[in-house]
């Protein structure tokens, strides 16, 4: 296992390093350190899960015209070209076809205890501080306005209406990240994650005070 963990490594690093939308390598290896934090406390097979979080953004649907397949085809080809068994290759390739968050109303429950600690360690990764940063990241990456009093967040019912819409990145936080510390899916994660969504509460508290002090209150 942990020579085609080295080379998986390596050739993440070389495909994602330099991208700027909230993708590069430091989140991969972000999220590779957070789910093997979780599957330690968790008991989780620990080599599946560093594996399946260094292929998890392997191809995004974001870059791919929004087809969600893309991840899980270039994970496939990956492992099946260094012959890594049937069985692990299809344990990963679950996890990265599910590991997205794909609207407020849409259920994306991981099917195993690696899956969960791969998911929980990737939405520990789009909260908090760096989290922040990551959203502001992507907003302006794709020209996204920073906030618009007048456009209100939209809790999306479906995938297709999550990839389509374009609205400004405090919209994101109502949207996703404030939700994501309800959906985690260890106990591990839970833990992680209160500290961070409550430096994002606070950090859109002084948002909307500075913003404007006389009508702090948004949405
Ligand atoms: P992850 O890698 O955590 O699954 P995504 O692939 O959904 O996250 O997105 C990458 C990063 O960009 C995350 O930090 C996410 O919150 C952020 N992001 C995604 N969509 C938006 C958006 N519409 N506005 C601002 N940030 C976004
Ligand atoms: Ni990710």
């Amino acid at each position: 296992m942990s020579d085609i963990l080295t080379r998986t490594a390596q050739f993440i690093r070389e495909k994602l390093t330099g991208d700027c939308t909230g993708h590069d390598w430091f989140h991969i290896d972000r999220v590779r350190r957070n789910a093997l934090q979780i599957a330690r406390e968790e008991g989780a097979d620990v080599g599946l899960v560093e594996l399946a979080a260094l292929l998890h953004d392997i191809a995004d649907w974001k870059f791919h015209e929004g087809d969600d397949t893309a991840g899980p085809r270039a994970a496939r080809d990956w492992l099946t070209q260094n012959e890594v068994n049937p069985e692990t290759i299809d344990l990963v390739c679950d996890i990265i076809s599910t590991v997205s968050f794909k609207g407020a109303g849409v259920c994306t429950e991981m099917a195993s205890l690696e899956g969960r600690c791969v998911q929980d360690g990737d939405r520990l990764d789009a909260i908090g501080a760096i989290g922040i940063a990551r959203a502001f990241a992507f907003g302006g990456h794709f020209g996204r306005a920073m906030f618009d009093p007048e456009v209100p967040p939209e809790l999306h019912k479906s995938f297709a209406a999550y990839k389509s819409k374009g609205g400004p990145t405090i919209n994101h936080f109502y949207e996703k990240l404030l939700l994501l510390k309800d959906r985690m899916q260890t106990s591990t994660g839970r833990r992680l994650a209160l500290q961070r969504h409550q430096f994002m509460e606070q950090y859109l508290k002084q948002f909307f005070f500075e913003w404007n002090p006389d009508a702090p209150n948004w949405p």
